[in-house]
């Protein structure tokens, strides 16, 4: 019987990686993004190459009607979730005062509410057919918040609570809800957040293989990386007032730079 993956941010970095390892292990495919033409380029590779069933829709999902919109879509061409990952997300940097409103409204609209709605849309069936798999994106900026880049630390302490909060909902059941947290990968994040990065950055096809490999292993929170895993456990055990200090200074904007990330 064929089965369907759902995979936002489809269009390049760690989406187009981890729709290429659902397509590769038998998924058909609902690929999403804004840029329709790199998703029809995706889907005709991935049909030929994996022999399955590939869907496109071209949608803003930081709209506030996204979700909604695009379940109605995937309910009207007669398909089944049975994997959703909610990757799509981007990043703005720079001091909160600084940074232009409505970008940033799309910021939360993206990485927090059409997240919520979509795992909201597909959990339940999920749970009623008790077979299925949800990996939220979040990051390392999940572990602590982020001076000078607010806004995207905070959705990603949203994803990274909420996705554990589901985990051990679901605990027992046939579904797996885990949460990714990958550090700098080198994707066209960074471009769109405006930041620049002087740390090393991991290949996003390795973040999608741990984050596909974590998810199917029913794991919590899965951060690729020794390095990664380091960052998150200091975060974890430095004083808050400590690492707010690191971070203010490490991100802070120059004048006349972009400020650094540590994601
Ligand atoms: N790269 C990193 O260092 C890093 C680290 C930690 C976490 N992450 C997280 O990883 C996820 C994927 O990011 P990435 O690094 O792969 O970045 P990316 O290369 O910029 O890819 C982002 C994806 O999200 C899609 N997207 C962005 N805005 C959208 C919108 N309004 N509507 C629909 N789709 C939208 C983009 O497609 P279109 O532009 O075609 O719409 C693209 O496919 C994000 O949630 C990000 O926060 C990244």
């Amino acid at each position: 019987m064929s089965k369907t993956a759902l995979i936002t941010g489809a269009s390049m970095g760690i989406g187009l990686d981890l729709a290429v390892l659902a397509a590769r292990d038998g998924y058909d495919c609902i690929l999403v993004s804004r840029n329709e033409p790199r998703l029809h380029e995706l889907k005709k590779v991935l049909e030929t190459r994996y022999r399955i069933n590939v869907h496109v829709f071209a949608l803003d999902l930081a709209k506030h009607d996204a979700a909604s919109r695009l379940t109605k879509m995937i309910d009207e061409a007669g398909l089944t979730v049975d994997f959703l990952i909610n990757n799509a997300g981007f990043g703005t940097a720079g001091a909160f005062a600084d940074l232009d409103a409505e970008t940033e409204a799309d910021e939360v609209r993206l990485n927090v509410n059409t997240l919520t709605e979509l795992t909201k849309a597909y959990l339940p069936g999920m749970l009623e057919r008790d077979h299925g798999y949800v990996l939220n994106v979040a990051s390392v900026a999940a572990f602590q918040p982020g001076p000078y880049m607010a806004v995207y630390y905070a959705t990603k302490a949203y994803v990274l609570s909420l996705t554990e909060a589901l985990h051990a909902e679901v605990k027992g059941s046939g579904v797996h809800v885990s949460v990714l947290c990958p550090g700098p990968t080198d994707t066209n994040f960074f471009d769109r957040a405006g930041s620049e990065l002087s740390f090393s950055k991991m290949p996003s096809h390795l973040v999608a293989f741990f984050g596909y490999k974590g998810v199917m292993n029913n794991k919590r929170v899965i951060v690729p990386g020794l390095s990664n895993q380091l960052l998150v456990g200091f975060a974890k055990l430095m004083p808050r007032a400590l690492s707010l200090e690191v971070l203010r200074r490490v991100q802070k904007p120059t004048d006349g730079n972009a400020a650094e990330s540590t994601t």
